[in-house]
């Protein structure tokens, strides 16, 4: 995958801009003047009533969450704003997911609709700590210095009621994950806990915690201005609003772009420039997505419903174009091979079954396949999930599953004859070259 950060589009690809709109109105990322021209300060709640009118804009419009599950975010604010006691948020900037750059760039292009997100979230729960953790990656140190810069810039204009602390994390995989933020911000290992207690239940400092992607709080800081019905003119009824794609793989103009859910993927593809080669099939979703034949896909509206029809989701926000030439079993056997060294090593499924699945796709993409494997190797994928504290073994075993079926011919041809050509191409999906957690320590 080429690298997609902040390779946006220079001109628009679709009138549904939101979080991108400072950026296609001026072409640079927006500073807190030109945000504050632009928007206007965020219309911070001040009393309950406001503070439970904020909730009802937020489930009116029907925000789901953009970090991975697509959960509906009022659900989440109320079941925290209802909990006694002061409230801490957790603002998830990690962004661990390879084949997505999303997070990076609004926080590069829009920090401080993030920020507004962030200040209005926190006082809807009742929130008297702000976290916003961000990786400890040095690709992004850069982006960490500026944002502690205008996280000051805005403290001393006045604009935000609470401090926002701002935390580096290992980058792993799992450490993103919301009861690892949660854990390492009460001085732990950046390592999913086994639950119950649910972070909104007890998190930070056992206060009920809401962890909300970053992308999820700009729109939240939308919806707060303009209101649920704005929020829905772009989308559809079930899948309201715009999300954030990256878009990599064999397409011309790989980047990140806004797109109004629902819009088909072969459109999203369109609006990249095409693609430059025959497509053999679309990933859905990122490391934890879902393959799906080209042909079949490209029809597909870019939304949760739709989606969950074939098995697959959204996910981080990520589209990843196959062409017909490349081995996806290949594919899939290095991303295997990364998440199972990525786990954390607490869980059978983890411990046992993933590094077994991935020696298991690498020996039916590269090697000899012994007489068993044809039965062993579905059996041992549908072990995985379910079965962890947290959902990474679910999320594998999604992309494995998918893989089986989706390359069904490929299997045949690999088990009969051996690996295909497209095994000697380069990789279209890149792994990062991340050491294992275990090696890299968890603080
Ligand atoms: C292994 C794993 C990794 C995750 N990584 C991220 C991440 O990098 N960023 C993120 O926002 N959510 C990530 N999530 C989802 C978070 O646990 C959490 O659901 C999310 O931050 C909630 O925000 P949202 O409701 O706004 O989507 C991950 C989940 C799992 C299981
Ligand atoms: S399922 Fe895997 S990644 Fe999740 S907590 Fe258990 S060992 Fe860690």
């Amino acid at each position: 995958m080429t690298d997609t950060t902040l390779t946006v589009p220079a001109v628009p690809t679709t009138p549904d801009h939101r979080l991108f709109r400072g950026w296609f109105e001026t072409g640079a990322p927006a500073g807190l003047a030109e945000h504050l021209d632009r928007y206007g300060p965020a219309p911070l709640p001040t009393d309950r009533r406001d503070r439970q009118a904020l909730i009802e804009a937020v489930e009116q419009a029907g925000l789901t969450g953009r970090g991975g599950a697509a959960f509906p975010t009022g659900v989440k604010l109320r079941s925290v704003a209802e909990r006694r006691g002061p409230a801490v948020l957790v603002v998830n900037g990690m962004e661990s997911e390879p084949a997505s750059r999303k997070d990076e760039a609004l926080l590069d292009l829009a920090p401080h609709l993030v920020l507004d997100g962030a200040a209005l979230a926190a006082a809807a729960v009742g929130a008297t700590a702000v976290h916003l953790c961000l990786p400890r990656d040095e690709a992004r140190a850069a982006q960490a210095a500026w944002l502690a810069e205008a996280v000051a810039e805005r403290r001393r204009a006045g604009l935000d009621p609470l401090p926002v602390e701002l935390h580096l994390l290992p980058h792993h995989y799992v450490s993103s994950e919301e009861s690892s933020l949660v854990q390492w911000l009460n001085g732990g290992p950046a390592r999913p806990l086994a639950t119950p207690p649910r972070p909104f239940e007890k998190g930070v400092a056992r206060r009920p915690t809401l962890v909300d992607n970053v992308e999820t709080l700009a729109h939240l800081a939308l919806i707060a201005r303009y209101g649920p019905a704005w929020f829905r003119t772009a989308g559809r009824p079930d899948a309201p609003g715009t999300a954030l794609v990256t878009v990599s793989g064999a397409v011309r103009e790989p980047g990140v772009r806004e797109v109004p859910l629902g819009m088909p993927l072969g459109t999203l593809l369109a609006g990249v420039g095409g693609t430059t080669r025959p497509l053999g099939a679309l990933l859905v979703g990122g490391f934890f997505g879902s393959w799906l034949p080209a042909e079949q896909a490209l029809r597909v509206p870019f939304a949760k419903p739709a989606l969950a029809e074939l098995g697959a989701g959204p996910g981080a926000g990520v589209l990843v174009a196959l062409p017909a030439q490349a081995c996806g079993l290949a594919e899939t056997a290095r991303v295997l091979r990364f998440l199972a060294a990525q786990s954390a090593q607490q869980c059978g499924p983890c411990r046992f079954g993933l590094p077994a699945v991935a020696a298991d796709f690498e020996l039916l993409a590269w090697g000899t396949p012994d007489g068993e494997l044809a039965r062993r190797l579905p059996h041992r994928v549908g072990l995985l999930a379910g079965r962890g504290a947290c959902r990474h073994p679910d999320g594998a075993s999604r992309l494995a599953a998918t893989a089986l079926s989706t390359f069904a011919a490929d299997v045949e041809h690999h088990l009969l004859a051996g690996p295909c050509p497209g095994t000697a191409l380069p990789p279209v999906l890149v792994v990062p070259d991340r050491p294992a957690a275990d090696q890299e320590g968890w603080r």
